[in-house]
């Protein structure tokens, strides 16, 4: 029974993983994000004394965060100028999208919230419920403070990413508004040469992909078909 289940959750990782290098493969823009952003999450996590079940359902829910966006028409997700109203509330569905993605999956119970909540603020100026402080659930929180960190310190097509001191700035500037003080605190304990060996280690794990073509490979012919 016990190795049945095991089979069955390795399934499940294997197609969750499957799902999250789709969407990968399509915003190029957030190529590599889900293994950096999964690593910071977990280090704030465990400076904040997670369980190891909190800890697995919050890898979980970062590398899943953005699966709604499959949802996204390309126009909109893949637009580099800045978005209409109406593109805005079309792209601000991917939580919502995401949330029915994984919400019939039993063991990812805490991460199907991190998805549906990661875009929430502390303040109450979030989407798409407009949670506030504590209604917001802890992993969600950490995952939020993760995510920022990751936002501020990649390239985007129309500017370059910030330092990490100028990253771990803004967010402590926005603790207690955009982001939970608590959370904050724990990524700046975490410091930035755990950050920067989260990234490095990012760039090697099977989770970064460089380039399209360091994806596209073929097995040896004589063990397919
Ligand atoms: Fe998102």
């Amino acid at each position: 029974m016990q190795e049945m289940h095991q089979q069955m959750k390795q399934t499940y990782e294997g197609t969750l993983q499957a799902l999250t290098r789709a969407l990968e493969l399509r915003d190029h823009a957030t190529w590599g994000h889900s293994g950096r952003v999964v690593g910071y999450a977990l280090a704030i996590g465990e400076k904040m004394g997670l369980s190891e079940a909190q800890l697995n359902q919050l890898a979980w829910g970062g590398f899943l965060h953005d699966i709604g966006k499959i949802g996204i028409p390309d126009a909109i997700l893949l637009k580099t100028s800045a978005l209409t109203d109406e593109e805005l509330e079309i792209i601000q569905l991917h939580p919502g999208l995401g949330y029915v993605i994984v919400s019939g999956i039993e063991f990812l119970e805490g991460a199907a919230d991190i998805i549906l909540l990661h875009h929430e603020r502390y303040d109450g100026n979030g989407y798409p419920y407009g949670r506030r402080g504590l209604d917001i659930p802890l992993l969600a929180r950490i995952f939020a403070v993760a995510d920022a960190l990751d936002a501020i310190t990649s390239d985007r097509p129309y500017r370059e990413g910030s330092s990490i001191e100028k990253a771990l700035e803004e967010i402590l500037a926005q603790s207690g508004k955009q982001f939970c003080p608590e959370c904050v605190n724990a990524l700046l304990a975490v410091g930035k040469d755990q950050i920067l060996t989260i990234q490095e280690r990012a760039k090697h794990s099977e989770y970064y992909y460089d380039l399209p073509r360091e994806i596209v490979w073929f097995p040896e012919q004589d063990k397919v078909g």
